[in-house]
């Protein structure tokens, strides 16, 4: 099911904490940030907050500039971001600003919290999602039901926690303020658990005033059936690696990435490279690693055409190096037509010998872009 682009913003001091242990919000942004969060804020469809954020500190959360706010409207969109927040006690003031400022509030909660809200007179659109709400749904719910393509997340400590174990997270601004708290109970940004193992992908970093912005995004394929934001990454990236081919009009043009479960790139490589003219792109991908590479067996490859079963140029179609390299799991944007081989099934044959196949279908005209001649 597509969910929408979510974009974790947060502010931490040098020593890593969102906020100290006093009742007055701690302003870590520099003025400068203020603003680029407001830009930031209307860019998207949809500004989310925990009820801790609401309790704590009684955000507005609206796009303060004018300017920015009319040339929302003049976009065709509403004025303000939908507000969204998420509470499974339903323990939420309603005289608190959130609810009386900006556009339209939604508020995601349990079947018990619902009832405290609506019999509390809250003024927003109360969704029950049964007894504890799931990320998943919620996200869903934004994408399917209020139409929410880009979502910004604003705390705290407890949601990014949430979300980013859960590997719902495209994209993680951070600015680093030049303070330090130094109070053990002051909330932390992240809280221990289960991440995904090996590096972010550093996008950007830019001083704004005294204050750092670093822009992240995770790194590491998802497991099984479920495709995770750094799935679409890494097939977009093959998407661009088809494109390199040398032109032919008796084989597609494919790229194809191969990648670690801790986000490490392994290879990536294109039909036709290097000058061997009937090379696949799966098949030059795996040259390059050592069979003997032990995190091959958890990596993913990423392929924009679904890897072949049948070949007359070499005696091992890619579906078969795939399975033979210890690799389970394969993402895809492309299933192969019938061009040069009838009913083709690399697919089939990757599930019925245990791997998994993902199937992203927003990646086809990207996949097929290149191949546009060869098919009619
Ligand atoms: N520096 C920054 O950039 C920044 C930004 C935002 C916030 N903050 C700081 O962060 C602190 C608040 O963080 P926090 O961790 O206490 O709170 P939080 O993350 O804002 O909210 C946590 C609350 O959200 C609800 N919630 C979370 N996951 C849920 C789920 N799956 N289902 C249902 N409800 C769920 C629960 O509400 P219920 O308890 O009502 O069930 C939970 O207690 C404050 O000190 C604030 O100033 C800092």
């Amino acid at each position: 099911m597509p969910l929408p682009h979510v974009l974790l913003s947060a502010a931490v001091s040098l020593d890593g904490c969102l906020d100290d242990a006093g009742p007055d919000r701690l302003l870590l942004s520099s003025p400068a940030d203020f603003d680029r969060v407001d830009e930031v804020r209307a860019s998207v469809d949809a500004i989310l907050v925990g009820a801790g954020t609401l309790r704590a500190d009684n955000p507005r959360l609206l796009v303060n500039s004018p300017e920015r706010r009319a040339a929302r409207v003049a976009g065709g969109r509403p004025e303000y971001p939908l507000k969204v927040t998420v509470t499974a006690s339903g323990d939420l003031d309603p005289r608190a600003r959130f609810w009386h400022t900006g556009g339209e509030k939604v508020v995601y909660t349990s079947d018990k919290g619902a009832r405290r809200l609506r019999d509390a007179g809250v003024a927003a659109d109360i969704v029950p999602l049964g007894a504890e709400p799931d990320w998943r749904l919620l996200l869903e719910h934004l994408h399917d039901v209020r139409g929410v393509r880009r979502l910004m997340v604003e705390g705290g400590g407890t949601v990014h926690t949430q979300l980013l174990q859960r590997r719902l997270v495209d994209e993680i601004h951070l600015v680093l303020a030049p303070l330090l708290v130094g109070d053990p109970r002051a909330p932390r940004l992240f809280g221990p658990g289960a991440y995904q193992g090996g590096r972010l992908r550093l996008l950007e970093t830019r001083a704004v005033g005294d204050v750092v912005l670093m822009r992240y995004e995770p790194t590491a394929p998802g497991t099984g059936a479920l495709a995770v934001p750094a799935d679409r990454h890494w097939l977009r990236l093959a998407c661009e690696l088809a494109a390199q081919c040398p032109p032919s009009r008796t084989a597609f043009s494919v790229g194809a990435v191969v990648v670690a479960a801790d986000g490490t790139e392994l290879a990536r490589a294109h039909s036709r490279e290097a000058g061997d003219p009937v090379v696949h792109a799966e098949e030059a991908a795996l040259a390059k690693i050592d069979p003997a590479d032990p995190r091959l067996p958890g990596a993913t490859v990423y392929s924009s055409l679904e890897p072949c079963t049948r070949r007359a140029s070499r005696p091992r179609p890619c579906a078969r190096l795939i399975l033979d390299a210890g690799v389970r799991r394969v993402v895809t944007a492309w299933r192969e037509p019938d061009t040069f081989v009838r009913a083709a099934d690399g697919t089939g044959l990757l599930r019925s010998e245990g791997a998994d196949v993902v199937v992203l279908p927003e990646f086809e005209p990207a996949a097929t872009a290149p191949n546009r001649h060869l098919l009619g």
